[in-house]
């Protein structure tokens, strides 16, 4: 049987992986500032992470959600702790599109409301309405088209508010710090307005921290850097440093009621064990606070580089914007200096997004081959 063909791929071939570092089958030994796409991000093989799960698996591997299981709590409790949102409620699933789609039902349950506020440049998966308010139609099958979702631009307060008046809205979605669309990020007047109109007109406000959550942009959710309270938080990617894991956070305003939500293998034992080792390990080795440090030193060493226009992000999600497309560039940066990075929906900008435990060597080894590739062409 043949693979259906829908990525398409770089010629490497990872057999095994340890740190920052990811290796082929000839052993070739590859710098991974690409993290699966944000996903690692206590670093790859960490030994902690893989006793844990180990130990788990010998234990009890998956039970269904009809049954107790106290590593839930203690995921709660855990991430209650580490971001700061004692009060929030947390519902487990599998992956960032299924923590989108129980994200959009919810806030439609809440307020008996269908439309979505959803923003230019936004990319939330590719399930049925975490496509739709993605603002991709190459990526849209006529099926999705059905949700109705109004595009809006960051910034703009009047059109915002002027849509949210209807009060036809059930949520408003947003990024704090657009992965695919390429860094951009609404400015703080604008947060803080949605926040408050989202209030005033009983729309709920999703806060969608898949790939920007779990400390990656140094603060533990993106949006913490903001003064808002959303009623619902995604994420996924990093919470599991690769085992598929996702979830939804509940303000309190919010009310559970039986079977609203539910899924087969969201929050089972090895899962909920998997994301408390990551959050074990960013606590002990204060990862978050990494992020933050990281970032200076990158900003700093990428001034060094004429050709950087920009760069943009927060914490270890960041990206180099040139005059040019960069595809032939990363291209050289994985097959001539074995380094991942990641691409974007702007074709002119370079992702880093690596495991939070980088240290300055490794992004001195991401610079240094960065000025070969462009003093050579
Ligand atoms: C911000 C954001 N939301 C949602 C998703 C979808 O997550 P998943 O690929 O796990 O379904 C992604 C994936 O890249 C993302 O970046």
């Amino acid at each position: 049987m043949k693979l259906f063909e829908v990525y398409p791929l770089y010629e490497v071939t990872p057999l095994k992986a340890k740190g920052l570092y990811v290796y082929d089958e000839k052993r070739k030994k590859y710098l991974d500032l690409y993290g699966g796409h944000a996903v690692i991000s206590i670093g790859h093989s960490h030994p902690y992470f893989i006793r844990k799960i180990s130990r788990q698996l010998r234990r009890i591997g998956f039970y269904s959600n009809a049954i107790r299981n106290p590593l839930q709590t203690k995921l709660a409790s855990a991430i209650g702790e580490q971001s700061c949102l004692h009060e929030f409620e947390l519902f487990l699933c599998s992956s960032g599109a299924e923590a989108i789609e129980n994200a959009l039902k919810l806030s439609s349950f809440h307020t008996r409301r269908k439309k979505v506020i959803a923003f230019h440049g936004a990319f939330h998966g590719r399930t049925s309405a975490a496509v739709a308010v993605t603002d991709n139609a190459a990526i849209n099958a006529p099926l999705n088209s059905q949700h109705q979702v109004t595009f809006l631009s960051f910034n703009d307060i009047d059109a915002l508010e002027k849509e949210l008046a209807k009060e036809t809205y059930c949520a408003v979605i947003f990024e704090s710090i657009q992965g695919v669309g390429g860094l951009d990020q609404p400015n703080e007047n604008f947060v803080v307005a949605m926040d408050s109109l989202c209030k005033k007109y009983g729309t709920c406000l999703i806060a969608d921290e898949v790939q920007s959550g779990f400390g990656r942009s140094g603060t533990f959710f993106a949006y913490q850097k903001y003064p808002i309270t959303p009623h619902i938080i995604t994420m996924a990617k990093g919470m599991g440093n690769g085992f598929p894991i996702g979830g939804i956070l509940i303000h309190p305003s919010i009310k559970a009621k039986f079977g609203m939500l539910g899924t087969t293998f969201g929050g089972n034992h090895l899962a909920c064990t998997a994301s408390l080792a990551v959050l074990d390990i960013l606590k002990k080795n204060r990862l978050q606070e990494n992020a933050k440090i990281l970032e200076i030193y990158f900003r700093k060493k990428a001034d060094e580089i004429p050709e950087i226009l920009k760069v943009k992000g927060r914490g270890l999600m960041l990206g180099i914007e040139f005059d040019f497309e960069v595809g032939e560039l990363r291209k050289s940066l994985i097959y001539d200096h074995q380094i991942f990075t990641g691409g974007s929906s702007n074709k002119k900008l370079i992702r880093i997004l690596p495991p939070l435990t980088i240290k300055e060597k490794h992004f001195d080894q991401f610079f240094k081959a960065l000025k070969t590739v462009l003093e050579r062409n």
